[in-house]
């Protein structure tokens, strides 16, 4: 079987509908924060079955906004997995706080609530855990331990709209759950995020947080009803979603479960094709006991190391197959900066990360382009049949 060409890691799934819709609004002349943004706040909200939605541009402003809001700052510590991308980390130092690096559970890679107790210190205020690849930590635990030391919870929902956990969206669980609608997740506005708040009047530092600092609904200065008048309460950032952003939002958040179900399937295939083939292949997060809805935001392949055929090797082989991996992620604690100011041991995160690939997944993919990457990666690994005997 020979590809005709290169399978991406990834491809945003955009219809004529996400076009027209914001072609429509930006004929509209309201191509900032204006209706579309208020719209698509309330439409996530009901999808998530949350109160209060803040939108943003990014996931790493939700994450921010969200740290500002609880306030989080100075001389507090958050403890938080290495496992995830660098931006989960980076907001804990913009507040002025300390990131505390927690190891992750070798069977759902995400923050291991033990590691977590042992990190626990009088400093201690948060703890972030990060749904990775759609797949939820332990929520049960996590929530235990920040009740019993009074501590926030803050979910990076990054990879994990439409996720479910005991039956509830993810987004209905911690005091402050933040997405992510980068190009690459789920659904997408291209850039952009959303922050969940438990806590009203949290809810509403969040909403001068993430615009100047300036009073309530002060966006709409030009309009019919605005006034030029406002007021400066705090020294915000600028972190509004617009428009235009919102408009292709919205389209897709209807397409969600289309767009989940999708996924699911191909996921599905893969687990189906690729389980128990051969002891240097493990699937992690395949694995899903009831409780639990994937997301499916990646797809996890474990390849483990013997002889020449380490995991760099088996992108490197499927890239002249003309496939597209990617690694999610390089710990955070072994990027240099991290390395440099808060060095940390973490035995699983460690044992993990060289092992790891994330497969193409998404909802353009082809029936024969899954079977492809499937087919490359028995004979990348020399499982198939024909290959290597
Ligand atoms: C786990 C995780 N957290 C946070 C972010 C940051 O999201 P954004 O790129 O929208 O700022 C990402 C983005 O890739 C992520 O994967």
């Amino acid at each position: 079987m020979i590809s005709k060409q290169f399978i991406s890691f990834h491809r945003p799934d955009i219809t004529n509908e996400e076009l027209e819709t914001v072609a429509e609004t930006i004929k509209s002349g309201w191509i900032s924060k204006g209706p579309k943004v208020i719209e698509f706040e309330k439409k996530l909200g009901e999808y998530l079955g949350a109160e209060h939605v803040i939108s943003c541009n990014s996931g790493t402003a939700a994450l921010h906004m969200a740290l500002l809001a609880l306030g989080v700052g100075e001389g507090d510590e958050v403890i938080v997995p290495s496992f995830t991308f660098c931006s989960s980390v980076n907001v804990i130092l913009h507040v002025g706080a300390t990131p505390v690096f927690a190891d992750i559970c070798e069977d759902d890679l995400c923050i291991d609530p033990e590691d977590v107790r042992q990190k626990l210190s009088p400093r201690t205020k948060a703890v972030i855990a990060v749904h990775f690849a759609g797949y939820p930590a332990n929520l049960a635990e996590l929530s235990s331990i920040c009740k019993e030391n009074g501590l926030y919870l803050i979910e990076d929902a990054a990879h994990a709209l439409g996720t479910r956990y005991k039956g509830k969206m993810i987004g209905t669980h911690g005091d402050a759950v933040c997405f992510s609608f980068y190009a690459t997740k789920n659904i997408t506005t291209g850039e952009g995020g959303a922050l969940i708040l438990k806590d009203e009047e949290a809810a509403e530092r969040a909403r001068l947080y993430g615009w100047h600092g300036i009073t309530k609904n002060a966006w709409n200065r030009y309009g019919e009803k605005g006034s030029w008048r406002y007021d400066v309460l705090l020294p915000g950032f600028k972190y509004n979603m617009t428009d235009i952003q919102a408009a292709l939002g919205l389209v897709q958040l209807k397409r969600a479960a289309e767009i989940q179900e999708k996924r699911t399937r191909i996921a599905n295939y893969y687990a189906s094709e690729l389980t128990n083939q051969s002891e240097r292949a493990e699937l992690p997060l395949t694995d899903i006991p009831s409780h639990i809805t994937h997301s499916w935001h990646l797809f996890i392949l474990r390849v483990k190391k013997r002889g020449e055929m380490e995991r760099d090797q088996f992108i490197e082989n499927m890239k002249a197959k003309h496939i597209g991996l990617s690694v999610h992620f390089i710990p955070v604690h072994m990027h240099p900066y991290y390395k440099e100011h808060f060095p940390a041991k973490l035995p699983v995160t460690e044992r993990i990360f060289p092992e790891i690939v994330s497969l193409p997944l998404y909802s353009q993919l082809s029936k024969e382009d899954c079977q492809y990457i499937v087919q490359s990666i028995k004979e990348v690994l020399s499982l198939s049949q024909e290959v290597g005997q």
